[in-house]
């Protein structure tokens, strides 16, 4: 018997019989996702009308440069979309120019730092073991190969980020740009004391807010705009668009990090990917945006101290964004073996390094919580409790097949009450 998936305005039938394999994939990818909790901090669920725009003709079309100024014919329509994406990123962020293009945060970040820097100057960015990005100068990435990186991170009793350390290093180090931003700090940054640091050593300030992104659309963060030259995100975690990125900035940056991107890096945008930002772009202008992003943080919270209440122990106590760092060690286990079993009952999160972690990035002591996932399911701080609860039983009985049962049962509940895109229909 085949199966059937059945979406509203969708050519996915097609693909059952040009494909079953790959259509199968997408069945059991979405089925993955309805019977379990994504806690993923850097994913997210797009809306249908994402989706769809992103399924569209518009990946057809070639359209190397920008606006009305392009190397292929046939481009009116792109145009169109390009600059409505661009105008409403504007409007979200405020920015005085807005790129794009860009395919996704890695390729922005090479972008930026190609825009302002000559290759072999020194950079200063948090360290990857601190909640920085490979992009932010490891040596396994492009990043650590062509420029001089010194690297910061958290203080050693609060693991909070302190700016007075971040300017000595920056002092001694001399940067030609300090980079703030983060893939697993839980609190928030101030955009304008780098701006004070960066100014006092005659650096550029760049931030990479791939992760918060949604929240500073939604003002639930504080803003980098004012204070940065240039400002790189992905646009599918917070902001809950496509998987893809964009460069914004002051406007006497605007040229170089336009020729940085196209010619300098990629070829012909994704247009099929800038139309769905641009509607992604769309949604996070309309009020709810702003309720949902609140509603993300509400959620962060609540699950932070559920965890903690049941004895987890949270780094720093908490979180002011989205994501939470659970510190595992003491459930005598690496992050490898949980992630595994928390995936095992239905519970996604990712294995992390937590700040002076001993063990290795394949195997840290750490766990990544995100709620952005789960607060687009519709789930509430109620549930947030429940999970942490469920998340700390079990790490504890790891070992123990009827509470992990208990456990799957009352994730199966959970999923039940909130179903994942549920006007898609499979029939078998
Ligand atoms: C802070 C930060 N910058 C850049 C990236 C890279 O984005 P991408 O995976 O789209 O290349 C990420 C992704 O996790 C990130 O967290």
């Amino acid at each position: 018997m085949g199966q059937y998936i059945l979406m509203k305005d969708s050519f996915l039938a097609d693909v059952e019989h040009a494909d079953p394999q790959i259509y199968n994939v997408m069945i059991n990818e979405l089925n993955r996702g309805r019977k379990g909790l994504e806690l993923i901090a850097s994913e997210n669920y797009v809306s249908k009308a994402v989706l769809q725009t992103m399924g569209s003709v518009l990946t057809n079309k070639y359209s190397e440069g920008y606006p009305h100024k392009r190397y292929y014919g046939g481009n009116e329509y792109i145009d169109i979309s390009e600059t409505l994406a661009i105008n409403r990123a504007k409007e979200l962020f405020g920015a005085e120019f807005v790129n794009v293009q860009p395919h996704a945060g890695s390729q922005a970040n090479m972008e930026s730092y190609f825009a302002l820097l000559e290759l072999g100057d020194p950079i200063l960015a948090m360290s990857l073991d601190h909640g920085g990005h490979l992009t932010h100068g490891h040596g396994v990435n492009f990043s650590g190969k062509f420029y001089n990186f010194t690297s910061y991170g958290v203080d050693p009793e609060t693991k909070l980020l302190d700016m007075d350390v971040i300017r000595k290093k920056a002092i001694e180090s001399q940067p030609k740009l300090i980079l703030a931003g983060f893939s697993a700090y839980p609190r928030e940054l101030d955009f304008k004391a780098y701006k004070e640091i960066a100014d006092e050593v005659g650096a550029y300030l760049m931030a990479d807010i791939a992760h918060i992104a949604g929240l500073i659309a939604a003002k639930e963060h504080p803003d980098p705009v004012p204070y940065c030259d240039v400002i790189t995100t992905t646009t599918h975690k917070t902001l809950r668009g496509p998987r893809g990125a964009m460069i914004m900035g002051k406007e006497e940056h605007e040229t170089a990090i336009n020729r940085a991107v196209f010619p300098g890096m990629q070829g012909g945008p994704m247009d099929h990917v800038i139309a769905a930002k641009a509607v992604a772009f769309q949604e996070a202008l309309q009020p709810d945006f702003k309720d949902y992003s609140k509603q993300v943080k509400r959620n962060a919270k609540a699950l932070a101290e559920s965890l903690m209440e049941n004895g987890g122990k949270v780094v720093t106590n908490g979180t002011d964004n989205h994501l939470i760092l659970l510190d595992i060690s003491q459930y005598n286990m690496g992050g490898k073996k949980a992630e595994h079993v928390l995936d095992s009952v239905g519970i996604f999160t990712n294995k992390n390094m937590i700040p002076f972690d001993t063990r290795s990035p394949f195997d840290p002591s750490g766990i990544r919580i995100g709620t952005p996932a789960l607060t687009t399911r519709g789930l509430g701080t109620n549930e947030m409790r429940e999970i942490g609860e469920l998340i700390v039983k079990t790490l504890l009985f790891i070992d123990d097949d009827t509470t992990l049962d208990s456990v799957k049962y009352s994730i199966h509940n959970i999923c039940s009450n909130y179903p994942l895109y549920p006007d898609y229909t499979i029939l078998r």
